[in-house]
């Protein structure tokens, strides 16, 4: 790589279609990061990571295809951007495998979203608790600097670079120390039900879906009890919380007078809510639809990239077996 140039790399689960926390929380930032000078992108599908949660091999297929569909309706450009499906370069996990022997058992079952997960699903397989090193493989097997992500997987960075350090305590420096990269304000976007948005917790807003299920899931956003005419705590209020990031700053502004003053109901919130997110992605929704209907262009697309990931994959791997005497 160019001593000048920086490389940035993230990916997103194929567990379902991407939603408003992944797009403003992950998708958003890092195509715009993309898109400075003297930066060079990898952006990915973490197949592999959803053998955790998903055991159908179509379900699997259509997610890939939905996850790849949002990020190429959101502006990623194949031609500057190395894109590609996790399981298409699997010499991922053998660095998995040797990162995994470097990092102890007792650390690893402190990871927060292990903990998570493991109170909330059924299936706690094994993939769930070695989840981290897997993504640890991701990050140190294409020599990765910069990683955008939400405020969920800053643990799994930290977790990167101690495994990272842990190996060249031993074989001397081998991997590039990765660095996360938040946006403040689109770090953590609340859910439906006001906690962290996410795929597995049925509280999703999806902009890409029918209209139909997009009003049902803004209707079904909790708020207050507060009378139409009462002031509301807009500070506190989960509809605004998912408005300000949709709404212009200055419809912001004059949404949070109309709570403070009274005079407005979450119902006719909910219904701006709507048109809003219709309208300010209404390119978006029709470019992944296109996408989604011409599968044999997405699959074109990834497997050019997973033979650019391939080259540098091979080569870090190559610097790695050597160090370990393979
Ligand atoms: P999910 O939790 O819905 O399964 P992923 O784990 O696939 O989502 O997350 C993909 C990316 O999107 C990660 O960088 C993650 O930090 C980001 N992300 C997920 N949910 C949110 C959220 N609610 N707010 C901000 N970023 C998020
Ligand atoms: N674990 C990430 C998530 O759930 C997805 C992911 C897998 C990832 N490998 C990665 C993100 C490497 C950044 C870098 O959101």
């Amino acid at each position: 790589m160019s001593k000048n140039l920086k490389r940035i790399l993230t990916g997103i689960q194929s567990t379902g279609t991407p939603h408003l926390g992944n797009i403003l929380g992950a998708i958003i930032p890092a195509i715009n990061f993309s898109k400075q000078n003297n930066i060079e992108t990898f952006l990915f599908i973490a197949d592999f990571h959803s053998l955790t949660q998903i055991k159908d091999a179509h379900i699997m297929k259509e997610n890939t295809l939905h996850t790849a569909a949002a990020w190429l309706a959101f502006g990623l450009n194949p031609e500057k951007t190395i894109f590609y499906r996790q399981s298409d370069v699997p010499q991922v996990t053998e660095l998995a495998w040797y990162l995994s022997c470097f990092y102890p058992f007792s650390r690893l079952s402190l990871a927060h979203s292990f903990k998570d997960k493991k109170d909330r699903l059924d299936d706690i397989n094994s993939g769930l608790f070695n989840y981290p090193i897997l993504m640890a493989a991701d990050i140190l097997l294409y020599d990765a600097e910069i990683i955008p992500v939400g405020k969920d997987q800053l643990q799994h960075i930290e977790i990167t670079r101690n495994i990272a350090n842990r190996f060249h305590t031993l074989f001397g420096k081998t991997f590039i120390i990765p660095k996360d990269y938040l946006t403040e304000n689109t770090k953590l976007i609340t859910g439906t039900d006001g906690k962290k948005m996410s795929k597995s917790k049925n509280n999703i807003i999806n902009v890409f879906a029918d209209e139909k299920i997009l009003k049902k899931q803004i209707n079904s956003i909790t708020t207050s009890s507060n009378k139409i005419e009462e002031p509301k705590d807009w500070k506190n209020c989960n509809l605004f919380n998912i408005y300000k990031h949709i709404a212009s700053e200055n419809d912001s502004k004059k949404m949070k007078q109309l709570y403070e003053k009274g005079g407005v109901g979450f119902g006719n919130i909910k219904k701006e809510l709507i048109g809003l997110i219709l309208e300010k992605f209404s390119d978006e929704r029709k470019q992944f639809n296109y996408y989604v209907s011409n599968i044999a262009e997405v699959e074109k697309i990834l497997s050019k990239g997973s033979l650019k990931a391939q080259t540098t994959a091979n080569k870090v791997l190559g610097r790695v077996r050597k160090k370990l005497g393979y």
